[in-house]
């Protein structure tokens, strides 16, 4: 263990600081790595919180990822590897990833899709997922992917947010065997989105679907009439790439805009330091496409770099928990980056079955999403990694872009620390900060902030400058707020500790508790919900409601069940509560603020703390009454 663990710094602070004083030529540098059509006239355009990078250049994504790797032997490698969980495959060399990405984007351009409109991707785990982000791209067109695990009304709140004409979905996506109905899905959520006028429609199954003549067509159709080639747009460098919604403090969720430039810059460096990825690389990160960490790392970073991508389309432990070590077997997987909740669930099934399996051409571990506890960390070391491996536990944000802490083998392997994210990249200025901005000093709970710009950074939130200003720049001024907390050690490394707003993270999928409870509130019956986030030994958190019933309803399980029904209908399966209690009050402030502290440190058996904001101390002794009886029902079960 102390091989991997502690290897020998050789000024990897130094390298730190130096990038930190001067962000402007240490970016510029590695800016130069990507071709660019044009050559920017500026590096950084900064009006606080407003940050515009490398301003005047000229390039696309889709040139890069892909049309770049045609002038060497690069093109007739593999691109990507796509398997299911019946254990079908596809293969796409770089030539043949071209070809599909230029078909895909000629039939956009037929469509009418021009520079600068959103498409809204819905799509299962599938080569044309980024197939047609590559394509959207290719002509300059901005995409939206929305995970398709979400419900019909999530995705008409994003799509109504863009106000996309296009929106491209599959009949079906599979998981555990079973057939997730996306266009019926899809289907509910066109009635009430009124700016899409065409449906594109990709077909896996022969089973029957509505098709709306006029509005629906389909992909297998339209790709017939489609030509072998367009030309890649050349586009500033502050075009917008992508918007991603993630959740919030309120039931809003945001449209984070990423840039062409500076995003693509970014991941372009930080998987070589991170990942130490390289054209010989077999990548396989298990994310969702419809996450952040599937847009850098399944598509954008691996194929930027000429690396070779997995992508699976199906649950870890189907058919058999075996699943995801016979994958890596069978590619060869180099580099594996997944989250610690999928880790928590492998080691629930013990080691016997890895054994059975050959894991040695892993050179790299990589975990994301939440915090890994030691002991998972210490486990996926020992059983996954052989004690060979670097672990990277990377932490960032769908607003970063891209990694932001993490260890950088590819750079400079520094001792790691189980547990802990070590310390941030090159030039990432990070900080744990108290109330009023300040340093808290060495093993002090803090704030994490970022301080200077940093080429990956969100653009701001789609149409709302306001919101963008409000969420991330109001609460410490000149900072970047994560909203996450974290401590900081004798030796700079930083621990993170999770949330520090109303967002859940549950395996690893940000949800904000405001809008879990304005979908409890859809049901006729609920006058009040407070979500809270209850730790859970696998999954990092899960769901617990508090409720009040309007008069004349009676607590019962079949409202339990309503409310679980509503809130998979708003939001979708993985917001499934676990926990739903009916109350006659909640604890309140005196200006009307559930107070959820309050409520998570019964729920969790802990003393309550100060309450000296708290309006009614008899809702507290109802919520612990409730509690109570609870776990009592639960021991007796
Ligand atoms: O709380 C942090 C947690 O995930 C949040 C960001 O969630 P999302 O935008 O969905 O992006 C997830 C994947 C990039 C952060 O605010 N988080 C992410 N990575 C880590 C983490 N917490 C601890 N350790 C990490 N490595």
């Amino acid at each position: 263990m102390e091989k991997v663990k502690f290897y020998p710094v050789k000024g990897y602070i130094d390298l730190q600081k130096n990038a930190a004083s001067n962000i402007e030529g240490f970016w510029k540098k590695e800016a130069a790595k990507l071709d660019w059509f044009k050559c920017w006239d500026k590096i950084l355009e900064w009006e606080e919180p407003f940050a515009k990078w490398f301003v005047g250049g000229m390039l696309n994504a889709s040139y890069l990822c892909i049309d770049k790797h045609l002038h060497s032997w690069h093109k007739n490698k593999v691109a990507l590897y796509w398997e299911d969980e019946k254990g079908n495959t596809k293969a796409f060399s770089y030539f043949q990833l071209y070809r599909e990405v230029n078909r895909f984007a000629s039939m956009l351009k037929n469509l009418g899709v021009k520079k600068g409109d959103r498409v809204v991707l819905y799509l299962p785990m599938i080569p044309e997922l980024p197939i047609a982000m590559l394509a959207t791209a290719r002509i300059g067109a901005i995409h939206t992917v929305v995970f398709s695990g979400f419900s019909s009304h999530a995705l008409a709140d994003r799509i109504n947010d863009t106000s996309a004409e296009v929106l491209i979905t599959a009949d079906f996506g599979i998981r555990r065997g079973k057939y997730i109905p996306l266009k019926e899905i899809a289907d509910e959520a066109l009635k009430t989105t009124p700016t899409i006028d065409k449906v594109v429609v990709i077909r896996r199954t022969r089973e029957s679907i509505n098709i709306e003549p006029g509005r629906d067509l389909l992909y297998h159709e339209l790709i017939k009439d489609a030509g072998d080639y367009v030309e890649p747009e050349p586009l500033e460098s502050t075009h917008p790439l992508y918007i991603l919604y993630t959740s919030g403090t309120t039931g809003k969720p945001k449209g984070v805009v990423h840039s062409t430039g500076g995003y693509l810059v970014y991941n372009y460096a930080t998987y070589k330091w991170v990942f130490n990825i390289s054209d010989e690389s077999v990548y396989w990160c298990t994310a969702d496409v419809g996450w952040v960490t599937g847009h850098s790392s399944i598509v954008y970073a691996p194929l930027l770099h000429g690396a070779t991508v997995l992508m699976y389309e199906g649950a870890p432990d189907y058919p058999s928990p075996d699943r995801w070590w016979e994958i890596i077997e069978k590619y060869g997987v180099t580099i594996f980056y997944t989250s610690p909740t999928a880790i928590r669930m492998f080691m629930r099934y013990g080691e016997e079955r890895i054994k059975r399996y050959d894991l040695s051409s892993l050179k790299i571990l990589g975990s994301v999403g939440e915090v890994i506890n030691p002991e998972v960390w210490e486990w996926y070391c020992e059983h996954i990694g052989a004690e060979r491996c670097p672990i990277v536990d990377t932490w960032w944000q769908t607003e970063t872009g891209g990694i932001m802490i993490s260890p950088v083998p590819g750079l400079e392997l520094v001792p790691l620390k189980p547990g802990s994210a070590t310390l941030p990249l090159p030039g990432i200025d990070a900080e744990v900060v108290d109330e009023e901005g300040n340093p808290v000093g060495t093993g002090i709970k803090g704030y994490l902030v970022i301080r200077k710009p940093w080429p990956g950074m969100l653009m701001g939130l789609y149409k709302d400058p306001e919101r963008y200003k409000m969420v991330y720049w109001s609460k410490f001024k000149g900072m970047y707020y994560t909203g996450d907390y974290a401590i900081k050690d004798e030796d700079g490394y930083f621990w993170l500790l999770g949330r520090a707003d109303e967002v859940l993270k549950i395996a690893g999928h940000r949800l904000g508790t405001a809008e879990i409870e304005g979908a409890v509130v859809k049901t006729p019956f609920v006058a009040e919900a407070a979500v809270i986030g209850k730790p859970d030994p696998i999954k990092g958190e899960n769901i617990v409601i508090f409720a009040i019933l309007k008069e004349g309803y009676e607590p019962s399980d079949d409202l339990k069940k309503e409310i679980i029904k509503e809130v998979r209908k708003q939001i979708g399966a993985i917001a499934t509560p676990q926990e739903i209690h009916f109350v006659e009050k909640l604890p309140k402030t005196r200006s009307g603020k559930i107070m959820r502290r309050v409520l998570k440190t019964i729920i969790m058996d802990k003393p309550v703390g100060d309450l000296t904001t708290l309006e009614d101390e008899a809702s507290i002794e109802e919520v612990k009454a409730v509690y109570e009886e609870f776990k009592q029902m639960m021991k007796e079960a």
